[in-house]
């Protein structure tokens, strides 16, 4: 932002405002320790109820507070999603779906998707998410000592994408690697850097999709075959839409699990009372993935443009302008959530979190992460229940969307 745009300030050292809202400057992209995100947006919250940010080109007005974030998912009609993060609105040239459709496109294009992400189909998922689980922990355990976000978080969610997809798991060896590639650089902000990458993933999705094409499966029960199947407005998905949706299903589904696992650990490594009510009592689980979830929110914000002039509460805005839709700030809202930084494993509307969004841009996979976070959490502790944080270990956080850069852990062998 230039100055000449911002109202300047009336005396030397008064803050400055920008359409009546407070300027700040604070940089939420930049690794830090463990927490030092929420230690920068917990405070920016408090300053007042809206904010303007200038840290990026275009800058954006912040939505922080619980209510207002909540009704902000809601205002899909005028809001939408041609900016998807107020942190890197240029990313939308980088093609998602369902994520860049708005309106009616959006809700068809959700109807057939949402079917094997609903409760229903997560529960077939099931017992293959725990017999996986199983196999790789019972391959780590003889180790004593992992970086468990490398070798356990990542790996988990991936062999899951595979085996939604109806592709071999034993394709995660190679394709870990891609995904990894390409996902660091689209998070930099440098994409081009990963096309070799990007190129691999796509030609593998394309692969994969011509297969079901000319073997296709139960259109009820395997999701790519229903891709392939489906009519929209009596017209079939391009096959390149398709490979759209695995791609984006990657880039959504498979950072944000390993980041929640590895919040989730870092705690209960260095918390034994939570870690062995759950090892003692694993009916408690459910909850704790929801307090966790809210306490530790990994995607810190959703982006929108707007696209007609309006009034939010106050907040006069303009057609192009930028909002944050402050996630992580929702979840530690004292306003809503007392006692906000304590994890409090039976808390009660834990659930009420925002950290998979709201409105009809609300996470696809939700109930999926919710099953990947529970059976991790059951089957380790079956079988690992007691761990450490090697003494000495400084612990960072990727800026942007958040995640533990690494997360050492050791116990006896
Ligand atoms: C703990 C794990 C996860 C978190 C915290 C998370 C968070 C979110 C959030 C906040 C949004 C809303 C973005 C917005 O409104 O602009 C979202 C959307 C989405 N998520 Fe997740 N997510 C997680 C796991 C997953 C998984 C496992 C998948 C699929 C395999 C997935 C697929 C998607 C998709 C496709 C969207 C876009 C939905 C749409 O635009 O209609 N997510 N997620």
């Amino acid at each position: 932002m230039t100055e000449t745009q911002t109202e300047a300030t009336s005396a030397e050292g008064a803050e400055l405002t920008h359409r009546g809202c407070p300027v700040v400057h604070t940089d939420y992209t930049q690794e830090t320790e463990i927490f030092g995100h929420y230690a920068l947006l917990d405070p920016d919250r408090e300053k007042a109820r809206f904010l303007f940010n200038d840290t990026t080109d275009r800058g954006f007005f912040m939505l922080q507070r619980y209510d207002d974030v909540r009704e902000g998912f809601q205002q899909h009609v005028t809001w939408t999603t041609d900016v998807r993060s107020a942190l890197r609105p240029g990313s939308s040239n980088e093609r998602l779906l369902p994520q860049d459709l708005n309106g009616q496109e959006h809700v068809k294009l959700r109807r057939i998707l949402n079917q094997f992400f609903a409760p229903a189909a997560v529960r077939r998922m099931e017992q293959m998410a725990t017999e996986r689980c199983i196999e790789l922990i019972e391959e780590l355990k003889p180790e004593g000592s992992i970086d468990f976000v490398a070798e356990f978080a990542i790996r988990y969610p991936t062999d899951l994408f595979l085996a939604l997809l109806g592709l071999p798991v034993s394709d995660g060896d190679f394709f870990l690697e891609w995904s990894e590639d390409y996902f660091n650089a689209l998070l930099a902000g440098r994409p081009a850097e990963a096309t070799e990458s990007k190129k691999k993933i796509m030609d593998y999705f394309d692969q994969a999709v011509n297969d079901r094409r000319e073997n296709p499966l139960d259109p009820d029960l395997d999701m790519v075959t229903r891709l392939v199947t489906a009519r929209i407005d009596d017209q079939p998905i391009p096959q390149e839409d398709i490979t759209t949706i695995c791609l984006t299903l990657m880039l959504a589904g498979l950072d944000t699990t390993r980041s929640a696992l590895g919040y989730i650990f870092a705690h209960l490594a260095t918390h034994p009372e939570d870690r062995r009510a759950i090892t003692e009592d694993p009916s408690l689980v459910p909850n704790a993935v929801e307090e966790f979830l809210r306490t530790f929110p990994l995607v810190i914000q959703a982006g929108r443009e707007v696209q007609e002039p309006g009034e939010f509460h106050g907040l006069e805005l303009e057609k192009g302008d930028v909002v944050w839709l402050g996630v992580a700030q929702a979840n530690r809202d004292p306003r809503k959530f007392p006692e906000p930084d304590e994890v409090k494993l039976d808390r009660a509307g834990a659930n009420q979190h925002l950290a998979f969004g709201g409105g009809p841009h609300r996470c696809l996979g939700m109930h999926l992460a919710r099953l990947e976070l529970k059976v991790v959490m059951e089957e380790w502790h079956k079988r690992i229940p007691e761990y450490q944080i090697p003494d000495g270990t400084e612990l960072r956080e990727r800026g942007g969307q958040l995640t533990m850069t690494s997360l050492p852990l050791e116990w006896d062998v």
